[in-house]
């Protein structure tokens, strides 16, 4: 990790070694995770098309998180894997609860609950990355980091961008400490959450 993670608790090493034997089962997981955080940027695109600058960066976001689903796709394909339907995912489930009524709540709930998704996930991209043996998927994973580690400051950016520093810390912090939480309690699986 090359960047300070907001994140109030490390993945467990359970959590690495559950994917590494699960290799399969994480890699179908992962390219549904690419799938919605592409689906969530063009839905916050619908939801606020009066907002340029959030517009355009969820518009930037989509296409970034849907080559990253290609390439995914690609190496689930050689390995004579197929796809599977979209399941619920519990851990975004339970960050979603977080969600408050009232339009400019639910514009602040909405960029950082998706600010602590992306900070979870590139923690969980680069525990992957640093754990696989040298070779073509180590390199896919190592770069995969490096895309989505800053994701997360793209959303608190946007914060900044709609509402005071001090009640996006405020709320920030909340919403991290539930996070850590979450992690915790949830079960551990061979999926990117
Ligand atoms: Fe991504
Ligand atoms: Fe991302």
């Amino acid at each position: 990790m090359d960047y300070e993670s907001p994140l109030k608790s490390p993945s467990p090493q359970a959590w690495t070694d559950c994917v590494l034997e699960n290799f399969d089962t994480f890699l179908l997981d992962h390219a549904a995770a690419e799938k919605k955080a592409s689906g969530m940027a063009l839905s916050m695109v619908s939801h606020y098309p009066d907002k340029a600058r959030l517009v355009l960066a969820m518009a930037e976001l989509a296409v970034e998180e849907m080559v990253h689903f290609r390439e995914v796709v690609k190496i689930i394909q050689a390995r004579g894997l197929t796809l599977g339907a979209d399941e619920k995912d519990p851990y975004v489930n339970s960050i979603r609860t977080l969600l408050r009524q009232g339009s400019e709540l639910y514009l602040l709930d909405r960029l950082l609950t998706a600010g602590v998704i992306e900070a979870r996930g590139a923690e969980r991209f680069g525990l992957i990355a640093k754990a696989l043996p040298e070779g073509e998927l180590k390199t896919f994973y190592r770069s995969i980091t490096r895309s989505e580690d800053r994701h997360f400051e793209l959303f608190l950016g946007l914060a900044a961008e709609y509402f005071a520093a001090d009640i996006i810390e405020a709320r920030w912090q909340e919403i991290l400490t539930f996070e850590s939480q979450a992690v915790a309690e949830l079960p551990i699986r061979a999926a990117l959450h």
